[in-house]
């Protein structure tokens, strides 16, 4: 089952949502709307997200993710459509109990990291378990565990502006981490900070990830952060999501001129992996060898690194090291090139032709 579902969601603000809804559901847009004095923030968005994943909302500014964000955690009531956590209807679930489940299986982290300036890092940290009821000594152990995961285990006695732009990031995302949730839900978390340290943040959560396998839905305005951090990204347009998808959909398999636009820009060569330039063997033994070979999700980049000093096609081994594909050189320049791998095909060259018959004279 997924931990997450959302089903026809629509948000409308304004006079006469439930017209409004109508009509965007027989397929008018916010432009239209727009005229009458109505927002629609968001449109039918439907997807699921399974446990352990972390599903990337992608939009330009305006495109609705905050408002599909408040709707995923009972924050704002949806105009029309449900959500689903672990198969329950949060939108018809009585007032307490979605406190409840807001308060222990659900965590924010903004983009701003909302520390109290007051209180120190580790009362920050523990602080959602303090509106939780969780009495003093097991609220600071959770809160000084959580500290630990994030890097920040010397800085509990610490206050707030002693930290730095990133670490104080940190304290969010621990602030989030102590209670438990399942469920993170990160709105633009890292947008504030400076490239290298958002680099660094990225990496961070990814590592923890790995260990704790929570559910995340992440937001961000940036391609480039969504294809780093997501399993299935929704890009959002206008209110509607207008492409759903791995990072390897989107950037092979772009669906519509904006998406296609969006993603001139990003470096292909770093998201997309060697199982997305693989071929199968061409001749028996191939890869079989002791030369450098790397796994299905190295990135491309990397592979073309390997390729320069191997003489051979790139053995692409899965992690019980049996060959899983090969990657040839030519694949991979087609590629970097901006080619589709499988249309490259080499043309007749008189040169080539006569070096060859020369080579061949010489054997
Ligand atoms: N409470 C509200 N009342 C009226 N309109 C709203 C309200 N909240 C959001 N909107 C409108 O809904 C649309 C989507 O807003 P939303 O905040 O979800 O976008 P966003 O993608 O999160 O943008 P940003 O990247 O700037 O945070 C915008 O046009 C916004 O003005
Ligand atoms: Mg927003």
């Amino acid at each position: 089952m997924s931990r997450l579902q959302a089903d026809g969601l629509y948000k409308v603000f304004g006079r006469a949502p439930d017209e409004a809804v109508r009509r965007l559901a027989a397929g008018a847009d916010r432009g239209e709307l727009r005229a009458d004095g109505t927002t629609a923030a968001v449109i039918d968005a439907s997807f699921t997200v399974d446990p352990g994943q972390i599903f990337v909302v992608m939009g330009l500014s305006g495109s609705g993710k905050s408002t599909l964000l408040r709707m995923l955690n009972g924050l704002l009531e949806p105009t029309a459509g449900r959500v689903l956590f672990d198969g329950r209807d949060l939108t018809s679930l009585p007032a307490r109990e979605l406190r409840q489940v807001r308060a222990t299986k659900i965590s924010m982290v903004f983009q701003h990291f909302a520390l109290f300036p007051h209180r120190s890092v580790l009362e920050n940290a523990a602080y959602g378990l303090e509106v939780q009821g969780v009495p003093r000594a097991e609220r600071e152990k959770r809160a000084v565990e959580a500290l630990e995961l994030c890097g920040l285990g010397g800085w509990a006695a610490s206050w707030p502006d002693e930290l730095s732009g990133g670490m104080q990031q940190r304290v969010g995302l621990a602030r989030a981490l102590a209670t438990d949730a399942d469920l993170l839900l990160m709105d633009e978390s890292f947008s504030a900070l400076d490239p290298l340290i958002r680099r660094d943040m990225q990496d961070q959560l990814l590592e923890l990830q790995k260990r704790l396998k929570k559910t995340i839905v992440f937001i961000t305005h940036d391609l480039n952060e969504a294809m780093r951090l997501g399993d299935r990204i929704a890009v959002m347009r206008d209110g509607r999501i207008v492409q759903l998808g791995s990072a390897e959909d989107i950037l092979l398999r772009p669906e519509g001129e904006y998406v296609a636009s969006f993603i001139q820009d990003v470096d292909r060569s770093r998201v997309l992996t060697a199982a997305a330039v693989m071929t199968e063997p061409e001749r028996d033994g191939e890869g079989e060898c002791d030369c450098p070979s790397v796994s299905p999700d190295t990135p491309v980049a990397e592979v073309c690194a390997v390729s320069a000093r191997v003489p051979h096609p790139v053995a692409v081994r899965d992690a019980d090291g049996n060959v899983a594909g090969t990657v040839p050189r030519e694949r991979l320049v087609a590629f970097i090139g901006g080619q589709e791998p499988d249309d490259a095909r080499p043309v007749p060259c008189a040169w080539a032709a006569s070096a060859s018959a020369k080579e061949a004279a010489h054997a």
